[in-house]
């Protein structure tokens, strides 16, 4: 089901209360977590309600989707430090509860069964926010990667490369692969919230609508998930048929 919030603004309002709802109900919750920019407003937001409130998050553990493969986790545009940035640091947390892949692992498929392990081990993901990339991907699932597919080392599309190039300084190359959790590690979240934000987004989401579940776009897994919920703006809902963004505005925008 959708959830159409005015803007970026309310989205970070609903998702931060979202997760700080789910900390409350269970502190030692597992929360699995995205970068990219639709998620800075959200992380900004939730840091500031978890001060204001000042909520125990000090139990939660973490795992996140993704890491490029080749950056180290001080490199400046590995997903580790923009987790850092984001939201351990202004949290407090030291890391030994927060897990990422690592970039720089010597043995790249034994180390993505270890991170698909470590997260079984935990009980798996409680809730698992996600974005989505402008040809669907999830993590960095690419469009064809299998349902069943545990983390593993995926080839980026040039899409990708394309779209994430704005991360980097202008002459930097964008990593070629990455080390992403797998489709079947995302379904078997307890809870999934994805959150797809601005027009760049609109087209993709109107495909999810216009289409049955496909590998070809690989969020549209999402619609065999009991307790997965989109939530978008009205950018990223421009494209979608008048009822049905009439039908999923959010009923406190
Ligand atoms: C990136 C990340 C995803 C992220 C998505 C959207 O490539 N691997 O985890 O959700 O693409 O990113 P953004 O929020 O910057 O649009």
């Amino acid at each position: 089901m959708f959830l159409i919030f005015p803007d970026t603004v309310s989205i970070a309002d609903y998702v931060s209360d979202t997760l700080i709802n789910r900390i409350k109900n269970k502190p030692q919750i597992v929360l699995g977590v995205a970068t990219g920019g639709t998620m800075e407003p959200i992380y900004a937001r939730f840091v500031e309600q978890v001060r204001q409130q000042q909520l125990d998050v000090s139990q939660l553990t973490s795992f996140n989707l993704d890491e490029y493969v080749g950056l180290s986790a001080d490199h400046p545009k590995s997903y580790a430090a923009y987790m850092r940035q984001h939201l351990f640091d202004p949290l407090g947390f030291d890391g030994s509860r927060n897990y990422l892949p690592d970039g720089l692992a010597q043995r790249l498929d034994e180390h993505c069964l270890e991170y698909s392990a470590k997260m079984q081990q935990h009980g798996g993901i409680e809730f698992q926010l996600l974005g989505v990339g402008g040809n669907g991907h999830i993590g960095f699932n690419e469009p064809g990667t299998p349902f069943d597919s545990r983390c593993h080392v995926v080839q980026l599309s040039e899409q990708t490369r394309i779209d994430n190039s704005r991360f980097f300084a202008e002459n930097a190359i964008v990593p070629a692969s990455a080390i992403t959790m797998g489709m079947q590690d995302i379904m078997d979240a307890q809870e999934i919230l994805l959150v797809a934000t601005g027009q760049s987004k609109a087209a993709i989401v109107a495909e999810y609508v216009k289409n049955d579940i496909t590998a070809d776009i690989p969020f549209t897994v999402l619609k065999r998930h009991p307790k997965a919920k989109i939530v978008l703006d009205q950018a990223a809902a421009s494209l979608l048929p008048e009822d049905l963004r009439q039908r999923y505005q959010a009923i406190n925008s």
